[in-house]
């Protein structure tokens, strides 16, 4: 029998659901193709003997960040203290903030998140540190800190040249530990041709591994050296003197990632679906799915297994394609599955990922960080 709901408290234990029986547009999860592109990606580092910790802004849940503990990950990579708080609150100890955290209250939520778990924060200029320094103090806690350099992408990030002064005196102040540095050779993900690419990755994060044996070589400890998404990982986990790896959407895979970023191999395992809610005219249809249900800024939707559509336009709740040969015979009511073009910025869009094996419903999570900006 149809049901409607939304959220999962509503289901009742026993009950057996497929997709058929959900409202559309939902956000679906398949758990053998994301378990899949798992156990890829802590492969993919394990080969290289690379620590691998996701990147946790797309799926913002910590079932999802223990799940890729117990495949191997070592913590997880936040973009948000709020991020931070929901995963060491959820099970995940070892988060790193790759971002830069200012304000009073913010280092007060710091202090009080070292004493439930042991973050890492990024710094790029000494007016970050001093007040973290001295909230820290105030608490009697020691949160370590790493450097982050610009490596190219020119987003934040000290000068490379600049690390050794700034490491110097981050290593003195008591209430930091000073444990390393960190890039992201975002800028460097699109290249087409592999061996630019390889080529271009190697000479941005050779400023890391050159920064690294600097420290090292005036006697400050450098155990971590982060870099590397998934439109990158395959390259930079062989560069020299990398500890550590942040790649994470690469779980759900998308078409940014398959399309501009060349990387193969992997299982779409996140898609929306949605249903056909109108046939203006042979040639089109609508669905119930737009920018407010699936991101495709970067780069089209696709429909799965369905060549003779194409996502054409969205507006805020409607979809529309263009249709061809037998798509022309679309029905309203039909329903169709939808791989986004970008899933980072699709996830954030819904609350629940609701989670499949083959067609059946085996859970469902909360992206509890979604909405947790600060
Ligand atoms: C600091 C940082 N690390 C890593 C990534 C890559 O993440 P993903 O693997 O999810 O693409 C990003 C993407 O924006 C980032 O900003």
């Amino acid at each position: 029998m149809p049901r409607q709901f939304i959220n999962p408290t509503e289901i009742p234990s026993d009950c057996k659901l497929t997709k058929a029986d959900l409202d559309t547009p939902f956000l679906a999860v398949d758990l053998n193709k994301m378990d899949f592109n798992i156990s890829r990606l802590s492969q993919a580092t394990k080969d290289f003997n690379v620590d691998w910790r996701p990147h946790c802004k797309g799926h913002k849940s910590s079932i999802i960040a223990t799940r890729l503990v117990a495949a191997g990950a070592i913590g997880a990579t936040c973009a948000k203290l709020a991020e931070a708080e929901v995963m060491v609150r959820g099970g995940v100890p070892d988060v790193l903030i790759a971002n830069l955290i200012v304000g009073d209250s913010k280092l007060r939520r710091l202090a009080n998140l070292c004493k439930e778990g042991d973050p890492i924060v990024c710094i790029d200029h000494l007016d970050q540190a001093i007040p973290m320094n001295d909230a820290m103090l105030r608490e009697a806690v020691q949160c370590r800190v790493i450097i982050e350099v610009n490596i190219g992408l020119d987003r934040v990030g000290c000068n490379p040249e600049e690390t050794l002064a700034l490491a110097r005196e981050l290593h003195a102040m008591q209430g930091l530990k000073f444990s390393g540095i960190m890039g992201y050779e975002g800028h460097l993900l699109t290249i087409e041709d592999q061996d630019e690419k390889r080529s271009e990755i190697e000479k941005a994060l050779r400023f890391l591994s050159n920064n690294a044996k600097q420290l090292k070589a005036n006697g400050i400890p450098c155990g971590i050296v982060s870099c590397g998404g998934t439109g990158s990982y395959l390259l930079s986990r062989m560069q020299d003197g990398i500890t550590e790896l942040q790649a994470g959407g690469g779980m759900f895979m998308d078409q940014f990632y398959e399309q501009q970023c060349q990387i193969t191999g992997m299982k779409k395992a996140l898609t929306i679906v949605a249903t056909v809610v109108g046939r203006p005219t042979p040639e089109r249809a609508i669905i119930d799915s737009g920018k407010k249900t699936l991101h495709v800024e970067y780069e089209p939707a696709i429909v799965v297994g369905r060549d003779d559509i194409k996502v054409a336009r969205l507006s805020a709740e409607h979809g529309e394609l263009e249709l061809s040969g037998a798509a022309q015979n679309l029905k309203i009511g039909e329903r169709l599955e939808l791989v986004p073009g970008y899933a980072d910025m699709t996830c954030v869009l819904h609350d629940f990922f609701y989670v499949f094996q083959n067609d059946t419903l085996v859970d469902i999570w909360p992206l509890e960080a979604r909405g947790l900006l600060q």
